[in-house]
């Protein structure tokens, strides 16, 4: 079997290059480990930042999403009781976010490649990618029915994710990989209950940070730090919410709105950088080359971006038998992930309570978000990277 482009990983990175690819004539073939339905159901943060909100609608996947979604215009920081509004629009010349579930996005995304004929695989097992320093890189995977196919593409997009097969194809020594692990994760819920509040709340609190977000007018999503061996048994629903509301509370008396919680998980924080993203003919876009914290919301923008200038380079090559952009793929995906990787590593930083943290801590911590949320500049500062700076 042969394509033009092999793209292992049905999340939005693979999803969106090969619709972008496949808007350009270039053929492309998905393949996804995991059933539809699997996919459609993972559930991952929803801040769409406004370049990616405009990718989902010049690529025809944007209905939904702006019916649906949230479209929000500032954040709240909560601190030392308070709360103090980022204005997007105001700060950054009329840039605001979108509020949508991943899964939600990927739903649409699977939607569109399969309406337009679309070659997307489920469960379909890659158990290798090799011969990427030929013109000819293989694919070798099994079907849902057991039967072995060899995929000869021009090229493989490797967008499966941290524990994909990709990355660790690359022989040992040709890329370097840098790490930073938080010493804490969040606890998150799903509940079911009215909003508690028109925008996020980012809150910063001694006994740790909390996010209060969204994913429809009925069920709400929230997560307080914990540490990254939180058990789960051990937060009964009135602990959780006991937590939620000390930590939540303001000198006016605020509380969240409760409601019968039907999810609970413990997700773990690292930041991670894999350089350079590509070797031979192979090239990492997505969660396979890069980690983030959630605290900024930026992993699924930066499948997007990566996806976006990935086919740019893929399609001046077909296009114009240009192989330079293809050559600049890494260097100009990283400058953005990286900028990504320091804002998340900052929010992560400013809104967090480290271990041993003490009380001269607290009060730096209090002194920046006073200054962040007081200062016009680094206001702007914020806000121009949190709706998402520029792609090159
Ligand atoms: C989420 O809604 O899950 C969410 C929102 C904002 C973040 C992280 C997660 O920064």
């Amino acid at each position: 079997m042969r394509t033009q482009v092999g793209i292992v990983g049905a999340g939005p990175a693979g999803l969106l290059l090969s619709h972008m690819l496949h808007l350009q004539g270039i053929e492309s073939v998905v393949l996804e480990r995991n059933s539809r339905n699997d996919v459609e159901a993972i559930i991952k943060a929803g801040v769409l930042e406004q370049g990616t909100v405009d990718l989902m609608n010049e690529i025809g996947a944007g209905q939904r999403m702006m019916k649906e979604g949230f479209h929000h215009e500032g954040i709240i920081l909560r601190f030392d009781g308070r709360d103090e509004r980022i204005d997007f629009p105001s700060l950054t010349g009329g840039k605001k976010v979108t509020i949508y579930a991943q899964h939600d996005v990927n739903k649409d995304l699977i939607k569109a490649r399969l309406d337009s004929g679309g070659d997307v695989r489920f469960e379909a097992k890659v158990d290798a990618v090799y011969d990427l320093d030929t013109t000819e890189p293989k694919i070798h995977f099994r079907t849902k029915d057991g039967e072995r196919v060899e995929l000869t593409c021009d090229f493989i997009a490797g967008c499966d994710g941290t524990q994909g097969i990709c990355r660790p194809s690359i022989p040992a020594g040709v890329v370097k990989v840098y790490e930073r692990l938080y010493p804490f994760g969040w606890f998150g819920i799903l509940c079911r209950a009215p909003l508690s509040s028109e925008e996020l709340i980012y809150a910063m609190h001694e006994r740790g940070f909390v996010l209060v977000s969204t994913r429809s007018p009925d069920i709400q999503r929230m997560y307080f730090q914990c540490s990254p061996t939180e058990k789960i048994a051990d937060w009964p629903d009135d602990k959780v919410w006991a937590e939620f509301r000390a930590r939540l509370a303001t000198r006016d008396g605020w509380a969240p709105k409760e409601g019968e919680i039907f999810s609970k998980t413990v997700i773990g924080m690292r930041s991670l950088v894999v350089e350079p993203l590509r070797h031979g003919r192979l090239f990492l876009a997505g969660d396979s080359g890069h980690v983030v914290p959630p605290t900024g919301a930026k992993g699924l923008n930066l499948a997007a971006s990566d996806a976006q200038i990935l086919a740019r380079a893929l399609i001046a090559f077909y296009k114009k038998g240009r192989s330079d952009l293809l050559d600049q793929y890494s260097a100009t995906a990283l400058r953005r992930i990286w900028k990504a990787t320091r804002f998340s590593w900052w929010m992560t930083s400013m809104l967090h309570t480290f271990p041993g943290s003490d009380e001269f801590q607290h009060r730096l911590q209090v002194a920046e978000l006073d200054y962040v949320t007081s200062s016009r500049a680094a206001s702007t500062a914020l806000a121009e990277n949190y709706v998402g700076l520029p792609i090159e």
